[in-house]
């Protein structure tokens, strides 16, 4: 799974960079979440596979660090998923004026919007969870370091940083996530309008992969960091981890690259062409 999705997002930040007609907002985007979740699967997958296959089953205190800081950096994903809503908007409602709205500097400005808002909160929880004292167990109970397990760790009672982590985390995702139905809600008002029956589902086609990848993926996050019940159940947060962190970003390419007629034919053109 791991080659997999690797090969995956490796593919289409090439065919993004190569194919001169994806130089469009809408790519930049998917480049940049690409990328993010190459970050994820590779901080989490190898040293887990390593633990699985040899007899080494420690990290260093750092290397945990950088895992749980990494992977809380999905918060930065809900902000480039919330901003590709925004650009389809701006797409299917404005679409004779794209260009001008959706120009280079706005999207640069919004591109790095989203990374530096999505690097707060995980910076704000590390540093929340090295100021606790850590005396007793170091095993952590969990296939990577991420912050609730670490948590546990803790000999005090981590209660309230487990509030301030979850409320923090319940207001990135929720706010971000608005930005979805709003955004299509506007979508679907525009599409009703267009009389042809063909035409409505051209328009709409633009979409369904950043709908789908949504959904995934506000799906798995708001199990994770936002429902009350997998905080008991740690069995199934785990499992819901592992897809999280390795099968969402191996479907994402698989999404971007067979729902979309115009990255079918650029992989194409890159890969077999020649
Ligand atoms: C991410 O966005 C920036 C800013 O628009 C762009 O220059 C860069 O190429 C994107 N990254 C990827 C991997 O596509």
């Amino acid at each position: 799974m791991y080659l997999l999705s690797i090969t995956g997002n490796i593919a289409i930040i090439i065919t993004l960079r190569m194919d001169r007609c994806l130089h469009t907002p809408m790519y930049l985007f998917l480049g940049n979440l690409t990328f993010l979740d190459m970050g994820y699967t590779s901080t989490t997958v190898p040293k887990l596979l390593s633990i699985l296959l040899t007899e080494v089953k420690t990290i260093p205190l750092a290397g945990c660090l950088l895992q749980s800081y990494v992977f809380f950096l999905y918060t930065a994903e809900c902000f480039l998923l919330a901003v590709m809503a925004y650009d389809r908007y701006v797409a299917i409602c404005y679409p004779l004026r794209y260009f001008t709205i959706m120009n280079k500097g706005v999207c640069m400005l919004l591109i790095i919007s989203s990374w530096i808002g999505g690097c707060q909160e995980p910076l704000v929880a590390a540093f929340l969870v090295i100021s606790l004292p850590f005396c007793g167990s170091n095993v952590v109970n969990h296939f990577f370091c991420d912050i609730p397990p670490l948590l546990k760790l803790a000999c005090v009672d981590t209660y309230r940083t487990q509030k301030a982590i979850f409320m923090l985390s319940a207001l990135v995702i929720l706010s971000t996530f608005l930005s979805t139905p709003v955004s299509y809600m506007y979508i679907v008002i525009t599409i009703l309008r267009i009389p042809s029956a063909e035409g409505q589902h051209k328009t709409f086609s633009t979409c369904t992969s950043h709908l789908t990848v949504v959904s995934l993926y506000y799906g798995t996050v708001i199990f994770m960091y936002v429902s009350p019940t997998a905080r008991s159940s740690f069995n199934m947060n785990r499992i819901v981890a592992v897809v999280h962190s390795v099968i969402n970003p191996t479907l994402n390419p698989m999404i971007y690259s067979l729902r979309n007629q115009d990255m079918k034919r650029a992989l194409w053109k890159i890969f077999f062409k020649r």
